[in-house]
């Protein structure tokens, strides 16, 4: 890649030439793969392979802190920040929260939404002082919710207090693979949302999350290992910076400047890990993501004046636990088109996207730049039509000017008074939000469907890295409508696919002035009952509670494919097992249920359960033999590839698991 860096004034026409070219128009969407070949889908789970490896634990469902709470900070005690609180924040927004299966389709869900579920956001975790984790940087595997050690710091760790900061990268690839060119738009919506997870996420524990605005793009990328080229030779796809959110445990501070990372990144010595390769073949290059990349990289940052809008203070929202509402997070693929949504659920949600200064908006000190446009199909007390909500008051004249002049900006009776919520065109719109949406029913059967209309031009001529941090915005204001949603008993979906300038007809815009840049919609979810939920890390499990069934075999066959080339273990007959236990030195794991232990057991194994596996792990000689069996031999793979991962040098499996071995000794 040979693109040059600026002048500000190149990268802005790059970037907004960009835009132009990856709009989706009535007669030709933007340029794309002409095929797909599914087998060809890149991993979506990047690793390092070299890199230490530490499982986070599991069980942030338990966390019983109310929805309602995480709008009001202070609720509660927070959270002292330790690898279980860590645990608990990745699982409440990065990590995995679902398998899906369909036929012989097996996926994982996140908490995060990504368009077309395909993951591109990377996140990590740069540490100081938190029990349970070394000082350092390190990338996080959602499969496994695992941290890999990508580097240490240098000189013995300071004593103090435990510090937290969050790292998001970019793969591109991961969605230029089936979007082509428009993917660069999907992956900053992505880091949006992702935003959003971690904000909220925080909440459930009490805290924080501050933008480290100061950083530039260079700097994000030598603190994440993200410009180390070697670390990404043999073509593993490379990672674009993004941002890095500092987690604060304690009272709201001033904005960060560029040194309050205190990660330095010249105190960040003994790098370790190598990327993997997410595709062996690219059957297709979409060079303008690149140039839109490097146009859009931070050189300059200037740390904004905090934005604060005068809002009265936000109502009672649910008292559901907000675990479970993020557990149970996913976008609807279908809507009853005859459900309707009250006036007062309507307007609780969109009262939710007011800038006020609580979560999730207190991460977003930059004023509201994004302006929802709604097509209300059924809510009852508002005809059905098109409506604005102008989120930062100071814009309404320029959206008024810039739009039809025969809107009729008319505030709907009973709209709560804090809401700029304006009647723009009484009209039957569901025929055109389909077409609009790309033809999507999910944009017409809802309760109603939007557009994020956002100031543009001017902002990324003189910023250009601000094209990201607009999506940005616009993927919060999504994450927002999906939680919200869930709460008030609908569900939301992420609409990336409409044509841009179809909408702006619309509205009458004539310039660039404004640009819709994400889409949404909300309504009654229809189900689809043929496909199967099942738990997200089953595979980490042990397998005490519920005896092995094809899905504990198929989950041990996942964990096989995906396996690097280094972490390896291997399966091994009764023969091989006797032998090895005859030298003495072999630590024999049993994973089966304590009952099924009790009743017999290969002797001198012991007994290894969820709550001990961390001392098995983290008490045992690497160089020690590590025998695993369970019941018949699959699941003990996946414990098997686990112990692996941990840099284990000789692991292995029981072909046949007890019950083979009881029939080869007789027993
Ligand atoms: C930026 C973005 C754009 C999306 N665009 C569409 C879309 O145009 N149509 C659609 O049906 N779903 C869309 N989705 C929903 C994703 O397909 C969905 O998030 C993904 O399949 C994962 O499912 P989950 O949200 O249930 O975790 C979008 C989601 C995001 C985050």
């Amino acid at each position: 890649m040979n693109i040059p860096l600026n002048p500000a004034a190149n990268a802005a026409e790059i970037i907004l030439a960009y835009h132009e070219r990856t709009k989706h128009r009535l007669e030709r969407y933007a340029a794309g793969p002409e095929t797909l070949d599914w087998s060809e889908q890149p991993n979506p789970f990047r690793e390092f392979s070299g890199a230490a490896r530490v499982l986070l634990p599991l069980g942030a469902e338990k966390i019983a802190t109310p929805f309602a709470d995480i709008y009001e900070s202070g609720n509660g005690a927070a959270a002292s920040l330790d690898i279980d609180s860590v645990g608990a924040l990745l699982q409440l927004s990065m990590a995995l929260n679902a398998w899906k299966e369909y036929g012989p389709d097996r996926w994982a869900l996140r908490c995060n939404p990504s368009s077309g579920n395909l993951h591109p956001t990377e996140a990590y975790v740069l540490a100081r002082a938190v029990p349970g984790i070394e000082d350092g940087v390190h990338h996080y595997i959602s499969r496994d919710h695992s941290l890999e050690q990508r580097c240490k710091l240098a000189g013995a760790s300071k004593p103090g207090e435990p510090q937290l900061w969050i790292g998001l990268s970019s793969i591109h690839w991961r969605e230029a693979w089936k979007y082509g060119e428009r993917a660069f738009r999907y992956c900053q919506l992505d880091v949006g949302h992702a935003i959003g997870a971690l904000r909220y996420a925080a909440g459930t524990l009490g805290w924080s999350l501050q933008m480290a605005e100061g950083l530039s793009s260079a700097e994000i990328a030598a603190l994440l290992g993200l410009d180390r080229n070697d670390d990404y030779s043999g073509g593993a796809e490379r990672e674009a910076p993004d941002l890095i959110l500092r987690i604060v445990t304690g009272p709201s501070v001033t904005p960060l400047s560029r040194t309050d990372t205190g990660f330095a990144a010249d105190h960040l010595a003994g790098w370790s890990g190598r990327a993997n390769v997410l595709n062996r073949r690219h059957m297709y290059k979409w060079p303008v993501i690149d140039e839109a990349s490097v146009a859009t990289r931070k050189t300059n940052p200037v740390v904004e004046p905090n934005y604060r809008g005068n809002f009265p203070g936000i109502g009672a929202g649910s008292p559901e636990p907000a675990a479970k509402v993020i557990l149970n997070r996913r976008s609807a693929q279908g809507f009853d088109r005859t459900a309707r949504m009250g006036s007062g659920t309507f307007y609780h949600m969109i009262d939710r996207l007011l800038a006020r200064h609580v979560a999730p908006w207190d991460i977003w000190t930059y004023a509201p730049r994004i302006h929802p446009i709604f097509f209300i199909h059924r809510v009852d007390g508002l005809e059905p039509g098109l409506y604005i909500l102008v989120r930062n008051p100071e814009a309404e004249m320029k959206l008024r000017q810039a739009t039809h002049q025969e809107f009729a900006w008319k505030r709907p009776e009973h709209v709560p008074p804090q809401l700029n919520f304006f009647q723009l065109l009484p009209t039957d719109c569901t025929k055109v939000a389909r077409t609009v949406h790309c033809h999507q029913a999910i944009a017409s059967d809802s309760c109603f469907a939007l557009g994020m209309l956002a100031e543009f031009e001017d902002l990324v001529r003189a910023e250009p890295w601000r094209y990201k941090q607009l999506h940005w915005e616009a993927g919060l204001i999504g994450q927002v409508l999906y939680l919200e949603a869930e709460t008030l008993g609908f569900r939301g979906t992420g609409i990336g696919c409409y044509f841009d300038d179809a909408i702006h007809e619309i509205l009458g815009l004539k310039d660039t002035a404004f640009a819709s840049l994400y889409h949404f919609t909300v309504g009654l979810p229809l189900v689809d009952t043929r496909i199967t939920t099942l738990p997200p890390y089953e595979h980490r499990e042990i397998p005490g509670s519920s005896p092995e069934t094809d899905s504990d075999a198929r989950a041990a066959q996942k964990g096989a494919e995906t396996m690097s080339e280094e972490a390896t273990f291997e399966r091994v007959g009764v023969d091989f097992a006797q032998k090895l236990m005859a030298g003495g030195e072999a630590l024999v794991l049993d994973m089966r249920d304590p009952t099924s232990y009790e009743n017999g057991h290969i002797e001198g194994a012991e007994h290894v359960t969820e709550a001990n596996i961390f001392n098995f792990l983290s008490g045992t000689p690497k160089d020690k033999p590590v025998l695993i069996y369970c019941y018949h031999g699959n699941a003990s793979q996946v414990y098997a590839k686990t112990f692996a991962d941990f840099r284990f040098k000789k692991v292995y499996s029981l072909d046949g698991g007890y019950e083979g071995w009881k029939k080869s000794s007789g027993n």
